[in-house]
């Protein structure tokens, strides 16, 4: 376990989309804390709002193709975050999954937030899923990552209500908003070395 460090940590961001769990992030941890912040944001995908979050912030911003060549994407992406002298790797709404090769390279510095309450609903359409089994509570979890999918040992986890007439976006926007405090609170903990 490295952390904690006794110096800055410098962390990824790893988002394939809006980048609002990035924005989170940034804002928690920004440029000159102590603790640590955002130095890197990679996307897979070419238009990813993540991408123009980073910049707006200063941040290095890269995208890194990622089609059926997952061995490119990651060749490229620790190539990336080693020349970054990466700390921490954060997924924040990453839609691909990381061979087992490139968790190896980086375990124990690898998280990733879902918006379930794992280990129930992994995988892809959390909330649909969570809809569709009838729960009235769902919520979302921050767990290291493993070579597994959402299988990793649990960092937290908030619950968040399902209310009867609940949608897919009603749903997701209540644990979004949940996400973006339970994922700050998690790296904290993580880099002040209270998680073992
Ligand atoms: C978040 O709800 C995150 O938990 C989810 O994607 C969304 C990304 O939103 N991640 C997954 O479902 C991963 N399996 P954002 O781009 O606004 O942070």
């Amino acid at each position: 376990m490295p952390f904690p460090l006794s110096r800055p940590a410098r962390m990824a961001v790893l988002a394939s989309g809006r980048g609002s769990n990035l924005q989170a992030l940034l804002t928690a941890f920004p440029p000159g804390d102590p603790l640590g912040s955002v130095v890197l944001v990679i996307s897979n995908r070419a238009t990813a709002g993540a991408l123009a979050i980073a910049e707006a912030h200063g941040v290095a911003a890269r995208y890194i193709p990622c089609g059926r060549d997952r061995q490119g994407f990651e060749q490229a992406a620790a190539q990336a975050l080693d020349q970054a002298g990466i700390d921490l790797i954060c997924l924040a709404g990453f839609m691909r999954l990381l061979s087992p090769a490139f968790v190896e390279r980086y375990a124990g510095r690898i998280l990733n937030i879902h918006p379930s309450l794992l280990p129930v609903f992994p995988g892809l359409n959390a909330q649909q899923q969570a809809l569709a089994a009838g729960v009235s509570v769902s919520g979302c979890t921050v767990h290291w990552v493993d070579a597994g999918v959402d299988s990793g040992p649990i960092v937290l986890q908030r619950q968040v209500p399902v209310i009867p007439d609940d949608t897919v976006e009603t749903l997701s926007d209540r644990i979004l908003n949940e996400e973006h405090r339970l994922y700050p609170e998690a790296v904290r903990l993580v880099l002040q070395g209270g998680i073992p």
